[in-house]
This record gives C-alpha cells, structure tokens and sequence, in this order.
C-alpha cells in the first residue's frame, strides 16, 4: 500500500485541539484538584509495565490527569519505585525534551508491597491513601484500583479490597477489572456474583480492550449518524456479516497461558462478541451507558448458542518458509503445550441471531494467530441488484469494510462506470482512510480512552454483569463440546490464510468471494 504519510504513534503527544475538547468534557464529570490514587495490582506484572504505566504516563504528559494523583504500585515482589521505573520506562517511550516532566510523573509514583491474601498488605495500601488525604488537606481521596492479576488470585484481592480500602462515602471507589472474566459461563457467573456481593455494578469496569479502538467506537455513529445506511442495516439488504481478527505472530511466549484458553475464549468471546453487539444491536434510546448496553443484552440474548456444525477450529503448525521468526515453531512445539492438546489457535464460528432484523444472516467471527497477516475488521457483504440490467456476473456484491487495525479505514466496495467511453461496469471503492482525511490527528490508543472513561464514570465502553452472562451462553456449550469430545483441530500452516475449511463454512453460508476486486491505493 502506498503510504508518504507520517503515521502518528503513541509516543507523540494528542493535539491541543484534542487535549483541550477532552479536558473540557472531563472538566463536567470531575474535578481536577480533588485528590485521586490510581493503584496498580500486579503492578511488577507484564500487563502493568507493558500497558498501564506506560498509558498513565501518556495521560498525564498530555495534562489529562487530574493534577493531585498518586499512582500506587502494589505486589508481592520486593520492589522500590526506582525498580518498577526500570521495568516500565522502556515502554513509556520517552522522548528526550519530556525528561523533566516523566521525572514529575515518577515522583508521583510509589510502591507498596503486600501478599494478595492477607490483609497486612491492604491496611498499608490503606494508610498510604488516609496520608495522602490528610496531604490533600483532608479532602477525600477518589480511587481507582486496577487488578491486573491472574484469575487465580482475583477473589482474595477483591475481597480484601473491600475489607480494607474502600472509601468512606464522601469519595468514590472504582474497580477495574482485565480478563479472562471466567472460563465459561459457570465460572464467569460465580465471579459475577462474587464482585455483586462486594461491589455495586457502577462501581465495576471490565475492560476489553477493543472497545476503545477508534474503529469499534465509531460504529455507532456509522449506523445511527448516517440516515444513508440506517435503511439497508437489515435482513433486506445484507448478505452476511464477517467479524474478524488475524494476527501475523503465534502465541510467543504466551503460550502456557493459552493453551489454558484457546482462540475462543481469549478473543472470540469477548473483543468479537463485543463488536457484533455494536454492529447488531438496536438504535438505543439515548447516549446513555445503561441504554446502550441494554440494547447489546437484547443482541447476545436473541443469538442462538453456536452449534459444533457452524465451528471450524484450528491450529497451526510451523512453516519455516514463511518469513517470520516464529514460524519455524508450530503451536505445540512450544516446550509449555503438551502434545496432544486440542486448543484452537484458530477458530470461525457463526453466529445466528434470531430477531427481526437478523434472522437468515449469518455473523461470521473468525479470529486466529500464526496467519498471513495482521487484521481486524467488520466486513458487511450486500446482497446482489434485484433485477440486474447488466450481462451476467459483472455487478458484485457491494461491502462495507471498517478496517479496526492496522491503518484505520472504513470503505464502501462497490460498482461505478468504467470511466470513459461505453457502458463497462467495474468494481471501485469510496475510500475514507483515517491517516489521509485525519492527517494531523494521533488517534488516543485504546487503554488511553478507557482510563479517561472510568476517571469521569463513563461505563458506556466497559462490559456489564448481564452482557458477560449472555456471550458465555453462546459460546459454552460449543467450547465444552470440543473439549468433551477432543475434537481436533485442523492444522493450518503458519503464514497461511488458516483453514480452507472456514472458507467452505462461510461459503456454505452464502458468503461470495470473487477474488475480482483489486485495489489501487492513491499516490499521496
Ligand atoms: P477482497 O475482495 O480482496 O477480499 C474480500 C474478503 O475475502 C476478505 O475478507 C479476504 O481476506 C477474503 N478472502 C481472500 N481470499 C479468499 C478466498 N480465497 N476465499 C474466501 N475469502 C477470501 O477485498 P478487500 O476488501 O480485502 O480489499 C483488498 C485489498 O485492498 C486489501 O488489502 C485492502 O486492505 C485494500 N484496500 C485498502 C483500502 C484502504 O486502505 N483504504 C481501501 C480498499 C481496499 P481474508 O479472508 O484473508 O481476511
Ligand atoms: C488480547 C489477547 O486480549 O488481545 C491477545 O489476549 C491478543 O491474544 C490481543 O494478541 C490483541 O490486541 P490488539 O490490540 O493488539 O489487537
């Protein structure tokens, strides 16, 4: 692809026009001089130094923190802040003119170290915040706690959290939580209930991740700003919808923790499902956290369990001529995966959704790692002209493609005149590149949006109790049945497009692949 432009990354500053609009909506939700604590569980942890430092850091170079905040490490290794600095610096990509300020942010920062399961740890996390108040003038400290934790340890630690740090009542307490969010809906619900019993549900944020992608959030606005595509977002007029995520690299060093999981519950089940409610849900009655996840539980709700019929899974194997360094290593040639295990890397599942405006259109989610490329969009395939005037085969379906990652995009594929003389159709695009149109802009990353979210209580973009429940429900059954019954996997080689298989499901289904578009990317 064609590409002159500059590409913005996380390492530069959000524009002052953007850093001002967002200052001036989180100016009506809180206050920037009231005391915060921002405390990070795990915080020795991969996630901690690869993600959250790195994103406050980011947060509060660009002044989007409030200005009284302490960011408190808290785990059991024995660390100093100059340590925790060395594990997260490298991924904070500091330059060297914002030295003074990542300085500033570092003696923000403390460290608190304490077991997950008893409560001497807590008390001290505790008196560390009841300093900073008395610090703060004696004005209540909000907090923001951050659990990013093995599911092993997730009980105990909410558990005393409750016990030991919660506010008092004239400040808030909010908890973020990662996934997995359980194994299956049984173990999912009994997590449920558990933080129920601790926590009122405005006070839990399950993050996925990928409802802050710019591409995922701007799906409502295509479907509910755009009068030009409302009437046809329907049974009428769509083919099929395909929901997908391809990654180029296999489960790295991950992979004692997958093979626990499968592509179905670390990806399928959550970043995907979520995406279809977007894409599948009614027009909710206002912008309103509740009234938008409600119409995402009506979704989940009218969608039929998958069955192991509409399943194709995989798994790869090593294919040294692809270029890749990790593609001389197939899934279980990793010494932490046993050798005969079953767990999918690749999966493709469809999804039917039996309400009024779906029935008879298939969902395709398709997600797996050790693939040809890096990829994730939703690719709405129209159903052909009624009465087509033109000789046969040469009008192809039209598709709306909204590229999440990488290079934003969203592009309508559909046919226009052969330009010049005669009446010759051909197949085009309205292409609306985000780095083209937006060329100034650096897009906030994901965790970026989501921590700004919770600091002004906004849920709108953080899964609730129900909306977990009901995606299990779809997926559980299917999941124990590959289990129960061992069911193996196909193997695909690493490099590939995964399984011919899933391409056949789809096309069973009515999915149309012509291979007849070519896309020419414009000279910038
Ligand atoms: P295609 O018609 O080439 O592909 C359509 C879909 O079919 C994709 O899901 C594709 O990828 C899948 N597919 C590919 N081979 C097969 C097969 N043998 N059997 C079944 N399905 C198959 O159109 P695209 O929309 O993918 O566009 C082609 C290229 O043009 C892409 O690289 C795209 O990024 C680029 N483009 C870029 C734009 C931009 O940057 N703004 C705008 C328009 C196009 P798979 O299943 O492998 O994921
Ligand atoms: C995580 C999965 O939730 O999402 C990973 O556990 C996956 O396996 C990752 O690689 C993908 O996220 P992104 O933002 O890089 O597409």
């Amino acid at each position: 692809m064609a590409d002159k432009c500059k590409r913005h990354s996380v390492s530069d500053p959000l524009s002052k026009d953007l850093v001002e609009c967002l200052r001036e909506s989180m100016q009506r939700e809180l206050k920037f001089e009231t005391p915060y604590v921002f405390v990070v569980f795990g915080a020795s942890g991969d996630l901690a130094k690869k993600k959250i430092y790195p994103t406050l850091w980011w947060l509060f170079r660009d002044n989007l923190l409030p200005v009284n905040i302490k960011f408190v490490g808290y785990a059991r290794s024995d660390l100093i802040v100059c340590r925790l600095r060395e594990s997260f610096e490298k991924f904070c990509k500091v330059r060297e003119s914002e030295r003074c300020a990542f300085d500033d942010f570092i003696k923000k920062c403390s460290y608190v170290q304490g077991q997950y399961d008893t409560s001497d740890g807590f008390q001290k996390l505790q008196s560390s915040i009841a300093d900073f108040q008395k610090e703060s003038h004696d004005q209540a400290v909000n907090r923001l706690y951050y659990l990013a934790l093995p599911p092993s340890v997730f009980n105990v630690v909410s558990t005393e959290l409750k016990k030991n740090c919660m506010d008092n009542g004239d400040s808030w307490t909010r908890v973020i939580i990662e996934k997995p969010f359980g194994h299956d809906l049984k173990s999912s619900c009994e997590l449920s209930t558990h933080l129920a019993n601790l926590f009122k549900e405005d006070q839990i944020y399950r993050i996925d991740h990928y409802l802050g992608k710019e591409m995922v959030q701007n799906l409502m606005v295509m479907r509910f700003g755009n009068r030009i595509l409302a009437p046809s977002w329907n049974r009428d007029h769509i083919a099929s919808v395909m929901i997908s995520f391809k990654e180029d690299f296999g489960t790295g060093g991950r992979a004692g923790y997958f093979d626990t999981a499968g592509i179905i519950r670390d990806v399928m089940q959550n970043h995907l499902m979520q995406i279809l409610t977007l894409v599948a849900m009614e027009k909710p009655a206002s912008l309103n956290a509740e009234d938008i996840r409600d119409e995402k539980v009506k979704v989940l709700k009218a969608a039929k369990v998958v069955e192991l019929k509409d399943i194709v899974v995989g798994q790869y194997v090593a294919n040294p001529e692809f270029d890749h360094p990790e593609a001389s290593q197939g899934y279980k040639d990793d010494k932490s995966v046993p050798a005969d295990s079953t767990t999918p890397t690749y999966a493709l599942a469809v999804v039917h959704i039996n309400n009024e405006r779906w029935e008879g259109v298939p969902f395709f989610l398709r997600c797996g790692k050790a693939l040809n490329e890096k990829k994730a969009e939703v690719r709405i395939q129209f159903k052909e002209v009624s009465g087509d005037i033109y000789p046969s085969g040469e009008l192809k379906r039209s598709e709306l493609v909204m590229r999440v990652q990488p290079n934003e995009a969203v592009y309508m594929k559909l046919m226009t005149k052969k330009p010049g003389m005669g009446f010759g159709v051909e197949e085009t695009e309205l292409d609306l590149t985000y780095h083209n149109r937006y060329k100034e802009v650096r897009l906030p990353d994901a965790y970026e949006r989501l921590f700004l979210e919770v600091f002004m209580g906004s849920q709108i973009n953080f899964v609730r109790t129900d909306e977990l429940e009901y995606a299990w429900r779809i997926l559980t059954p299917v999941l124990e049945e590959l289990e129960k019954k061992k069911i193996q996997p196909v193997q695909y080689k690493f490099g590939s497009r995964g399984p011919t298989e899933g391409d056949d499901l789809m096309q069973k289904y009515g999915f149309l692949f012509t291979g007849t578009y070519k896309w020419v990317a414009p000279k910038l």
